[in-house]
């Protein structure tokens, strides 16, 4: 095993994944193309650069870090990586590192057999096993709590694990793919992330830049969404003015290209899928998915005569309404613990208890 890579694998065809270059038909604008997942817009525009350090690396095994802001196109290039390895037929396992509770990493990474601990009904494959053949795709890598980073580190180096309860030493072909939107120089200058892990997942990075900082896929990316936004409400595809594009490249984006899908979706909706209203659909977005909720926005005390709501159920209409902003994202920047102040692992705990299900706002 070298790197984060486990073990060699022999090649398998794989179905190359077509890119938005000038030549082929995903063109850069995307108007004319098919619903499809690993459609990169600005793949010969803003993102040229990230996209040839993409296709440098996807055949080989080395491991691969992804770094950028929350709604960058961290997850897509990360398919994009995978679907054109030669582990493309193999399966290709994402793991949100932020939302494991500490005392269950062994198992998530390892597996255990059945009765090893209570609750532990049955055998359990763990993350290495599941992504045998293929990739494991370890999202948001620096939350990953420092317990945890060890035991991810001594599996990448030694290559073989045991399921928690068992004594069997197994070994898996496994390419390792890792994201964060962290600074892990800072993190490991100041002893959060271990630097040993880090030169382990780090072996080649790619920087995804902001969209502010490549403001000529504002347009291309705004078409794309204009036309799905139409087409989904009414059938026909809709097509921002140029003063439109002009309203949206003003526009700073901390939330990235998700956020300009919202926008533009919110936009399609406010003009009843007929016109988009940007500048209205801007007017929400400003303030709403960079900076946490202001007090001003909290729910106004309501009249002493009138019943107030008890403590949950404010805070279950202010989850709700941060989960409605970040389209059901709980962690990373811009995520709903982060408008709400409050610690992921917490918010989870709470929604657990309130019963919110975060899907049910993954629109
Ligand atoms: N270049 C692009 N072309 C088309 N769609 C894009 C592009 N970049 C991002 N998207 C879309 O924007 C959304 C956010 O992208 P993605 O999930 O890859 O971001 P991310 O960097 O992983 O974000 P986070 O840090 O919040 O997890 C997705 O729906 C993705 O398909
Ligand atoms: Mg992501």
């Amino acid at each position: 095993m070298s790197g984060a890579t486990m073990g060699a694998r022999s090649a398998m065809s794989s179905p190359i994944p077509r890119l938005g270059s000038p030549s082929s038909s995903l063109l850069d604008d995307g108007v004319a193309a098919q619903e499809d997942e690993l459609l990169i817009i600005g793949s010969a525009a803003g993102l040229a650069n990230a996209v040839a350090r993409v296709e440098q690396v996807a055949p080989t095994d080395a491991p691969v870090l992804l770094q950028g802001e929350t709604g960058a196109g961290k997850e897509l290039l990360a398919r994009l990586i995978h679907s054109r390895s030669q582990r493309a037929s193999g399966p290709m396992i994402r793991v949100n590192c932020g939302a494991i509770p500490a005392e269950l990493i062994d198992s998530e990474l390892f597996g255990h057999e059945r009765g090893s601990f209570t609750g532990a009904t049955g055998t359990r494959l763990g993350w290495f096993e599941r992504a045998d053949g293929g990739t494991l795709f370890l999202d948001e890598v620096a939350e990953l709590p420092l317990a945890a980073q060890v035991r991810l580190l001594r599996v990448l180096q030694e290559g073989t694990f045991t399921r928690v309860g068992g004594s069997k030493s197994r070994h898996v072909s496994v390419r390792v793919i890792t994201a964060t939107h962290r600074d892990l120089r800072a993190m490991c200058a100041e002893a959060t992330f271990r630097s040993d892990l880090w030169y382990r997942i780090g072996v080649f990075t790619v920087q995804i830049p902001a969209l502010r900082e490549r403001l000529e896929d504002v347009a291309p990316l705004a078409r794309h969404f204009a036309r799905k936004s139409g087409i989904a409400l009414t059938g026909v595809p809709l097509v921002p003015s140029s003063e439109e594009i002009e309203a949206l490249r003003r526009y700073s984006w901390p939330g990235n290209v998700r956020e300009l899908a919202a926008v533009v979706e919110r936009a399609a909706i406010l003009g009843g899928g007929r016109r988009l209203e940007i500048a209205a659909a801007l007017g929400d977005s400003v303030g709403g998915s960079s900076k946490p909720l202001s007090s001003t926005s909290l729910p106004v005390a309501p009249p002493a005569n009138e019943a107030l709501p008890t403590l949950d159920d404010a805070m279950r209409a202010l989850i709700i309404r941060a989960l409605g902003l970040t389209r059901g994202r709980v962690e990373g920047r811009g995520g709903a613990a982060d408008l709400l102040g409050v610690n992921p692992h917490t918010l989870r705990g709470k929604m657990r208890r309130l019963k919110i299900e975060w899907s049910v706002y993954r629109r």
